[in-house]
């Protein structure tokens, strides 16, 4: 089977994160986020993936190649400027089978793309979009359907009055290639849009799915997501190999604090006197953390040094970001990388620092 991935957003509210690498690659649970799709995909007998991309295309090609380290043929399709959701379909036509997939490139999920599958053929369509029950969807693509799973009504972003269902547009369609025929080469468009709602009676189902599954793209469910991953609340291989609520790579780590799970320490890590890593939090490759300091529910990325008596919680710290002592980083601010902090500091409310801003002593606190 064939996967058709959008990887071409620039991932905004992923920003300083997606600064510099593209969203797919953006380290979750210290793999390339995107490695965990297509983990997903090949177990649901996709062999074949096309990654359609734009923005910072090299940054995901250096890191996944031809596919061969994960188990896949991968090529990809490079838009000369972002064409929309659906304008990169069209995009990638020449390469595309009769019937293929077509996934969001931000969404971790374990939902049973072969029942999905399954059902398309059952029903005879032309596009099966994948549901998701949410709380809020008023971020999402909103879907409405007939009692057989013909889908009624199609809305993208819906106003707080128009949400009557939970059920929302999991970003996973199987589509045949006839869809493509409503679009025109070379022009913007969006799949959400300008070709579902015309589908409307026209051959578009949906199949409600459960399972797990986030969209990653905001700190706070980039957070999320990493917990869930820690606490094996969505089956990955990374669960599968290490076990599920405490994942803790040791071997290597010089520590002389706690590590309270569920948590990732990865080798090469350094952690002081006194010092507590976790609940729910990642440490990759290389980190180094003063004495006292305290890191919990927060990832912190390759080859970042942490003073001593800081306190990190709900955050994310890029690679390479230096931090002196006595800072407070909480309530979901973003460090992007290789920023360097002095002692004294306060990041807080969202903030976003982006890469290699250097601050002195007491300079924030917010
Ligand atoms: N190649 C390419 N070109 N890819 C793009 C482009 C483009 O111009 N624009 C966006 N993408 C990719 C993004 O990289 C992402 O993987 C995917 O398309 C969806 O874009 P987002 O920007 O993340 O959309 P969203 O999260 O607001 O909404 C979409 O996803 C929701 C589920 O997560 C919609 O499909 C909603 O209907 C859906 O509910
Ligand atoms: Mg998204």
């Amino acid at each position: 089977m064939q996967a058709l991935i959008l990887a071409g957003g620039e991932g905004t509210r992923l920003r300083p994160l997606t600064s510099s690498v593209p969203k797919p690659v953006v380290p979750l649970v210290d793999r390339p986020f995107i490695v965990f799709m297509i983990d997903w995909l090949r177990s649901h007998g996709v062999d074949d993936v096309i990654m359609s991309c734009g923005h910072l295309a090299d940054g995901v090609r250096n890191v996944l190649g031809d596919g061969s380290g994960v188990g896949v043929r991968l090529r990809y399709v490079e838009e000369p400027k972002p064409l929309g959701t659906g304008g990169a379909l069209k995009f990638a036509e020449e390469w595309l089978d009769d019937r293929f997939l077509m996934l969001n490139g931000d969404v971790l999920t374990d939902i049973d793309l072969t029942a999905q599958i399954a059902a398309h053929e059952q029903t005879g369509a032309r596009a099966t979009l994948a549901l998701y029950p949410v709380e809020d969807p008023s971020a999402y693509g909103l879907v409405r359907l007939e009692a057989d799973d013909a889908v009624r009504e199609f809305l993208e972003k819906p106003a707080p009055d128009q949400i009557d269902t939970n059920n929302v547009n999991a970003g996973a369609y199987v589509l045949d290639k006839s869809v493509l025929d409503l679009l025109v080469h070379g022009e913007k468009a969006s799949i959400e849009r300008d070709v579902f709602p015309r589908l409307v009676g026209d051959g578009l189902y949906g199949h409600v799915l459960d399972g797990y599954w986030m969209d990653i793209g905001t700190p706070q469910r980039y957070l999320e997501a990493t917990f869930d991953i820690l606490e094996g609340n969505v089956r990955t291989e990374v669960a599968d190999r290490l076990g599920t609520s405490y994942v803790c790579v040791e071997d290597e780590v010089f520590n002389e604090g706690r590590i309270v799970p569920a948590a990732l320490v990865e080798a090469g890590c350094r952690i002081g006197k006194g010092a507590r890593i976790g609940g729910r939090a990642v440490l990759e490759r290389d980190v180094v953390v003063g004495e006292g300091t305290i890191i919990e529910q927060a990832v912190v990325m390759a080859g970042a040094q942490i003073g001593a008596h800081c306190h990190l919680n709900g955050c994310v710290v890029g690679p390479g970001v230096k931090i002196g002592d006595h800072c407070v980083i909480d309530d979901l601010a973003v460090v992007g990388a290789d920023v360097s902090l002095g002692d004294g500091n306060t990041v807080s409310r969202g903030a976003r620092l982006f890469p290699g801003i250097s601050l002195p002593e007491r300079a924030l606190l917010f």
